[in-house]
């Protein structure tokens, strides 16, 4: 099988700054992989180096198998990849509904999510169709910025921290989301600091440390591997 993602010996720079030292990493069609660590351990970095929205790259990045490295933003974009960054750069004049109409769909993915089936996921989105986009509750505007990377086609989706700073109830919503989109077939990537979020949504997990891959293990192994993340995270 193709993986969906494979990363080797992944290099990123900001300008002078040297931030990945050799990433390794891979995630098959259909896996919720998270990728945990402390702050500043380069986990944005990576899904940033994904994109091509770093500077310089080296190493291997493919995706469905084919070698991104020394592609432009627009054309991984393309491959079917849905990045949702930390800030989720909702348009605060557009209502929620103009926000889910407006991104295209990309070429080289499947068709996207229909409006349709954004509110039956979502139901809450559904009720605010018609807000503005600063009028949505912080938990609204996280499920729309992903509601909003569906309605692209994307089946890659590359998620960084979704679940920082938002109510319990919220978080609890965005997790049955995760659920939903893994039996959908989506294929995840999840930056998360909310180990307890993280934890019982994932098949497997990595953890970063100083811009490298110290720990991968499977959901199987978690409970064996507590003392482990413990020392790392300090969770
Ligand atoms: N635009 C940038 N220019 C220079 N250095 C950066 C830039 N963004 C991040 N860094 C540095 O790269 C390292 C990794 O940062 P990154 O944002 O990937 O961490 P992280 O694991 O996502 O943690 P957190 O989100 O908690 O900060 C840090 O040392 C950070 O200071
Ligand atoms: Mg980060």
């Amino acid at each position: 099988m193709t993986a969906a993602l494979e990363i080797k010996g992944l290099q990123a720079w900001y300008g002078e700054s040297h931030v990945l030292h050799g990433v390794d990493m891979v995630v098959q069609p259909g896996e919720v992989v998270t990728l945990l660590g402390r702050n500043g351990a380069g986990r944005t970095t990576t899904l940033r180096a994904i994109m091509g929205l770093t500077g310089a790259r080296k190493g291997s990045i493919e995706v469905n198998g084919k070698e991104t490295i020394a592609m432009p933003t627009h054309r991984i974009a393309h491959l079917g990849i849905g990045y949702c960054p930390e800030e989720r750069g909702i348009f605060a004049s557009l209502s929620c509904e103009e926000n889910l109409l407006l991104p295209p769909e990309l070429k080289g993915a499947g068709p996207g999510m229909s409006v349709e089936e954004i509110y039956a996921m979502f139901p809450n989105l559904a009720e605010r169709r018609h807000s503005q986009g600063t009028r949505l509750s912080g938990g609204e505007q996280q499920m729309l910025a992903v509601a909003r990377i569906l309605r692209t086609g994307a089946k890659l989706l590359l998620l960084d921290e979704i679940s920082e700073g938002l109510a319990p109830v919220i978080v609890q919503a965005l997790a049955r989301m995760i659920t939903t989109l893994r039996a959908k077939g989506y294929t995840i990537v999840m930056v998360e600091q909310n180990f307890r979020f993280a934890a019982p949504l994932a098949d497997r997990f990595y953890v970063m440390e100083h811009g490298r891959i110290v720990e991968k293990f499977g959901a199987a192994e978690l409970e064996a591997k507590m003392p482990v993340l413990t020392e790392l995270l300090g969770v």
